[in-house]
């Protein structure tokens, strides 16, 4: 085997031919920003996740951002968060004048812990963002549960999780607001930096559509002061085309998964994830977590097999956000591996990955 990177997102892209011909015939038609391309994505991406609305937007960061704003929560109110996810879930809750508190995560799936949340939530809280991290759905329901008839709101952190169901129903449609990120390493990724944000509520698509417009839904209907975080048409463009074939994507991702779940069993120093029937996991990341993580990836380097590390601090470990300990996520940066799992990669390619971690184990 020469070497098994991580991702390779040139050849991740399938439908090249298909995407530079569409991307020929916007530049002739001088069609960049908005129109036809974009219009369609939203409706294609509200179906696919049965979304009543679906507002695209610049990036991720920006969908969490808006969609937050879109609450229209007192500033200085509390939202609670995951800390073992991107910086962009904090960054949210902080460029719109509200307060994060981290909560610590559930070692057998890395989603929020239930019993940390509970302890967490105060007369000041007024959101919890769910963050369905590595394509792993987070338990809506007993969050839901946990804060009826309290005026909290849920927003799902969708970034990781494309396709990714609890039951039947798509992530993102459980709370008032689901985002997405389609950042090119994504499952579903762009050409450059896309985002989106979907709701059922009319008032929240209404003040999205506006908010990443200036304000306004159409020419100079400006309603507030908002900000330019439109997606691009060619963006647009390849997302429609990748849309078509993401369940092929899915197969795939999963298919690899059980790969990498079976050649595992009985290797005890290795935590994989639990898994629920129940529901669809996306595989945008194969984690494990291990006490002799480095001594791994070290010999996975040395053997021509990248891997990475989501992420390698925990939030509170950033020295501007609050430190207050959380059990779990204690080190957690310090043991779990991301290992390489994508559409491109083959079987053999990721029998071999998991026969060298194998091998690592046998031979400690
Ligand atoms: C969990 C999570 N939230 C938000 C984002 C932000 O998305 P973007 O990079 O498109 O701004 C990401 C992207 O890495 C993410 O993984």
């Amino acid at each position: 085997m020469k070497k098994v990177k991580f991702t390779n997102l040139y050849k991740l892209l399938k439908n090249k031919s298909q995407i530079f011909r569409k991307i020929n015939l916007l530049i002739k038609q001088s069609k960049f920003v908005g129109g036809e391309e974009v219009v369609n994505f939203e409706k294609k991406f509200a179906k696919y996740t049965r979304s009543k609305y679906c507002i695209t937007v610049a990036n991720g960061t920006d969908a969490l951002e808006i969609a937050l704003g879109s609450l229209k929560l007192k500033k200085g109110s509390e939202v609670i968060l995951p800390v073992n996810t991107w910086i962009s879930t904090a960054e949210a809750i902080v460029t719109n004048g509200l307060k994060p508190i981290f909560c610590d995560i559930n070692l057998d799936d890395y989603s929020i812990s239930l019993k940390d949340l509970k302890k967490k939530i105060s007369r000041r809280t007024r959101a919890i963002i769910a963050v369905h991290l590595y394509g792993n759905p987070t338990n809506i329901f007993k969050i839901k549960k946990m804060i009826k008839n309290k005026n909290i709101k849920i927003i799902e952190d969708c970034a990781q999780a494309h396709g990714t169901t609890l039951g039947k129903r798509h992530v993102g449609t459980f709370g008032d607001v689901g985002t997405f990120s389609f950042f090119p390493g994504k499952n579903l990724g762009a050409f450059g930096d896309g985002g989106a944000i979907v709701t059922q509520t009319k008032s929240i698509w209404d003040y999205c559509l506006r908010a990443r417009n200036h304000g306004a839904s159409k020419k100079y209907d400006h309603k507030f002061s908002g900000r330019n975080s439109r997606l691009d048409t060619f963006n647009a463009a390849v997302l429609n085309i990748k849309l078509k074939s993401y369940s092929q994507v899915l197969k795939k991702r999963n298919e690899l998964s059980r790969i990498y779940f079976k050649k595992f069993e009985g290797i005890e120093d290795i935590i994989s994830y639990k898994l629920n029937k129940k529901n669809t996991h996306s595989f945008h990341q194969f984690v494990i977590r291990t006490k002799y993580r480095d001594k791994l990836a070290n010999y996975l380097r040395m053997n021509n097999i990248q891997t990475m590390v989501h992420y390698p601090y925990m939030l509170n470990e950033l020295k501007f956000f609050d430190k207050r300990k959380l059990i779990n996520a204690e080190n957690l940066g310090k043991k779990i591996l991301s290992l390489p799992i994508s559409e491109e990669h083959s079987k053999n390619e990721i029998l071999y990955v998991a026969e060298k971690i194998r091998l690592f184990f046998k031979t400690l």
